[in-house]
C-alpha cells in the first residue's frame, strides 16, 4: 500500500502509530521529501503544520520571540486543549517552563539551573553509580531473563530523580504511578480512565503530593532541589502554589520517562547490533558518543509545539499569528541531510547533532543529568553482560508524547 503524504501527516496525531517505528519513520521520510512544513488537520485535534527537517526544527526554535510556547506546547486533543484553556483561565492549569515564554521563562529555568550545572551533577555522580549498580544487580536477581523495560528501566532514572529532588526511597511507588500515568496517557495500559476529567485528576494529585512536600521544605529547608523550588523568590515574593507543584511535576516527568526509554531503546539497539554492542565493549571510550547514538536512536520525546506570534514564512510557506507548528524530534534525528546514514545505529558516530534535547532557550535543562545516567547505566552493565537476546518480541507505547519500549523481553548472561 502507497502512503499518501496526506495520511503521512496524519500519521503525527495518532498515538498508536508511535508505537510502531517502521510505520512512524515512513510517514516521517516522506514528509521530509515532499512536504516539510505541511499542514494537518486531523480529526479530533486541533490543526497544526508540521515541521519535520532538523534545519527547520532548529530555525523554529532558535526564533523564541516569534514561536512561543504558550498556550499550545504540546499536541493534545482540541477537547484537552479546550480543557486546559479552561482551567488555566481559572489558574489551576499546570505551568511548567514549557508552558512559559519570557520573561517568566527565563527566571523560573534559573530558580532550578543550578542543580543541573556540573558541580552539582559532579556531586550526584557516586549515587547515580550507586543505583546502576543496584539496577545491574537487580539483572542478576532476576535469573537471567526479564522484562528490561518494566523491570529495570522505569526504575533506574526515578530513583536519581528522588535523591535529586530530596524524596525518600519510599514515595517511589506513588511516583512511578503518577508520571506512567501522565505520560503514558494515551496508552491504554497506562491510563486511569478515558474521561479528560480522569486525566486531569493524575494532574491534581501529583500537586496534592507536592503540596505537602512544599510545605514540609518550607517548614524545614534541606540541601536539595525540592527546597531550592520550595524556597524560591522572584522579585522577592515566592512562587505561587501551582507554579511550585508545577516544577516538581516538571522535573519528575521529564527526567523520568525520557531516561528510561533511552536505556532501554539503547539496550535494544545493541541486541539488534552485535557489532555495535562488540565494538563498544572493546572501546569503552566511545561511551560518550555511544549514549548520544542511544538518545539519537530513541529520540524519546516525540514533539514540542510552538504558536506563531506574529505571520512569519518558513521554507517558503507562510504560518499565520496562532497558528501552531509541531516540531517533530524523531524526524529532524532522521533528516538525511544531517546524519550519514542516519538509519544506521552507530556507536561511533561522531559529529551527532541530534535535537532530542530541543534546541535554545527551552534546551532541556536535565540533558547533562540525563547523559550521566545513561553512561552509568551502561557502564556499569556492559563489562558483566557475556551474553543477551531478545526473548520475546518488545513493543512501543502508544504516545504522541514522551515514549520508547514498554516492554523488552531478554534474555542473558550476567556477572
Ligand atoms: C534522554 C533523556 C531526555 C530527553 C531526550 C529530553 C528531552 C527534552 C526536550 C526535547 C525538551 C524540550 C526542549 C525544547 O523545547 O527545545 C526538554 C525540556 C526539559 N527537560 Fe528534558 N529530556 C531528557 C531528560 C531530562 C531529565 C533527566 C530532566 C531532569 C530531571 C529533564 C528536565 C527537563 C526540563 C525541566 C525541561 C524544560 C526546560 C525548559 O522549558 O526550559 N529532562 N527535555
Amino acid at each position: 500500500m502507497t502512503l499518501t503524504v496526506h495520511e503521512a501527516g496524519l500519521d503525527l496525531a495518532d498515538p498508536r502509530v508511535y508505537a510502531d517505528d517502521r510505520r512512524l519513520h515512513a510517514s516521517l521520510a516522506l514528509l521530509r521529501r515532499e512536504s516539510p512544513v505541511h499542514w494537518v488537520d486531523a480529526p479530533a485535534y486541533n490543526p497544526f503544520w508540521a515541521i519535520t527537517r532538523h534545519e527547520d526544527v532548529l530555525e523554529v526554535e532558535r526564533d523564541h520571540q516569534v514561536f512561543l510556547n504558550a498556550p499550545r506546547p504540546l499536541l493534545a486533543t482540541a477537547e484537552f486543549d479546550e480543557l486546559n484553556r479552561r482551567r488555566a483561565e481559572q489558574g489551576i492549569a499546570l505551568r511548567t517552563l514549557i508552558h512559559m515564554d519570557d520573561p517568566d521563562h527565563r527566571v523560573v529555568r534559573a530558580v532550578g539551573a543550578d542543580w543541573f550545572r556540573p558541580r552539582a551533577m559532579r556531586a550526584l555522580r557516586p549515587r547515580v553509580r550507586e543505583l546502576a549498580k543496584r539496577y545491574v544487580d537487580r539483572m542478576v536477581d532476576l535469573g537471567g531473563e526479564c522484562d528490561f523495560a518494566q523491570e529495570v528501566a522505569v526504575h533506574f532514572p526515578l530513583y536519581v530523580i528522588l535523591s535529586l529532588l530530596g524524596l525518600p526511597e519510599s514515595d517511589f511507588g506513588r511516583m512511578l504511578k503518577l508520571t506512567q500515568e501522565l505520560f503514558g496517557g494515551d496508552d491504554a495500559e497506562f491510563q486511569r480512565g478515558t474521561t479528560n476529567e480522569e486525566k486531569l485528576q493524575v494532574l491534581l494529585d501529583f500537586f496534592a503530593y507536592f503540596q505537602e512536600l512544599t510545605e514540609a521544605r518550607r517548614k524545614e529547608p534541606t540541601d536539595d532541589l525540592a527546597s531550592a523550588i520550595a524556597n524560591a523568590r522572584i522579585d522577592g515574593e515566592p512562587l505561587n502554589d501551582f507554579d511550585t507543584a508545577s516544577y516538581y511535576v516538571i522535573v519528575a516527568t521529564a527526567g523520568h520517562d525520557t531516561t528510561s526509554a533511552t536505556i532501554s531503546g539503547g539496550l535494544h539497539a545493541l541486541i539488534e547490533h552485535p557489532g555495535q554492542l562488540e565494538r563498544l565493549r572493546e572501546k569503552p571510550e566511545l561511551m560518550p558518543l555511544a549514549v548520544d547514538e542511544m538518545i539519537r536512536w530513541v529520540t524519546p520525546v516525540k514533539e514540542f509545539m510552538r504558536t506563531a506570534a506574529e505571520d512569519c514564512e518558513l521554507r517558503g510557506v507562510t504560518i499565520r499569528r496562532g497558528d501552531a507548528v509541531l516540531l517533530s524530534y524523531p524526524s529532524a534525528n532522521r533528516d538525511e541531510d544531517v546524519f550519514d546514514d542516519p538509519f544506521r545505529f552507530d556507536v561511533g558516530r561522531d559529529p551527532n547533532k541530534h535535537l532530542a534535547f530541543g534546541f535554545g532557550v527551552h534546551y532541556c535543562l536535565g540533558a547533562a543529568l540525563a547523559r550521566m545516567e545513561i553512561r552509568a547505566f551502561f557502564e556499569e552493565l556492559l563489562p558483566r553482560l557475556s551474553s543477551i537476546e531478545l526473548a520475546g518480541t518488545p513493543q512501543g507505547t502508544a504516545t504522541t508524547f514522551v515514549g520508547g519500549l514498554k516492554r523488552l523481553p531478554i534474555r542473558y548472561s550476567l556477572a
